[in-house]
């Protein structure tokens, strides 16, 4: 259990690099492209490896939420004995990135449904913008105190 546990963890913290990374390139494209008039390629790579890496990071979360940390279902937070820990990953982490999560997900699937000119980028920008946003704002970077065991890896 505790080989498993920090394989997932560290799998789960490394991978934050890629998802920013993809979702980065994937709203700069869109970005650049949205007054070209051009229409949106119903299968954007870019978009879909996004969407990939995002769902990838959603299961790995999962998993570590519902089996493996001792900061998840584990935890005893409603006693208001459980630690700043604990209640950052109960009560913010899972449920704000799921969000992030599904908004990128109907962004993605919307805009392959957009013919008209530009319209699809534009869809893209601003879905996956408010997710990476929230995803920002929720991961628990080194400097929030207290809330990362693994740093930046
Ligand atoms: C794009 C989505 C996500 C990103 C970028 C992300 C990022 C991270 C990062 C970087 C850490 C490591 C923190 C550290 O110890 O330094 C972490 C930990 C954790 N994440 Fe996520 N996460 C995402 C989605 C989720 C979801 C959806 C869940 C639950 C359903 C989840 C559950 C957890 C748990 C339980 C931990 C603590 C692991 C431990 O140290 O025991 N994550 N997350």
């Amino acid at each position: 259990m505790g080989v498993l546990y920090t394989a997932v963890q560290h799998a789960h913290s490394g991978l934050r690099w890629v998802v920013l990374i993809l979702l980065i390139a994937a709203i700069g494209r869109a970005l650049s492209r949205r007054g070209g008039g051009t229409v949106y390629p119903g299968k954007d790579k870019l978009a879909l490896f996004g969407l990939i890496s995002v769902h990838v990071q959603l299961l790995l979360g999962l998993v570590l939420y519902l089996w493996l940390s001792p900061y998840g279902v584990a935890a005893d937070v409603p006693d208001a004995e459980g630690t700043s820990v604990a209640r950052y990953y109960n009560y913010f982490h899972w449920w704000l990135m799921i969000l992030a999560t599904i908004l990128i997900t109907v962004g993605y699937s919307k805009a392959k449904r957009q013919a008209e000119l530009n319209v699809g980028w534009k869809t893209i920008a601003v879905f996956y913008g408010i997710g990476l946003f929230i995803i920002l704002a929720v991961i628990p970077w080194p400097f929030y105190p207290g809330l990362s065991s693994v740093g930046w890896g």
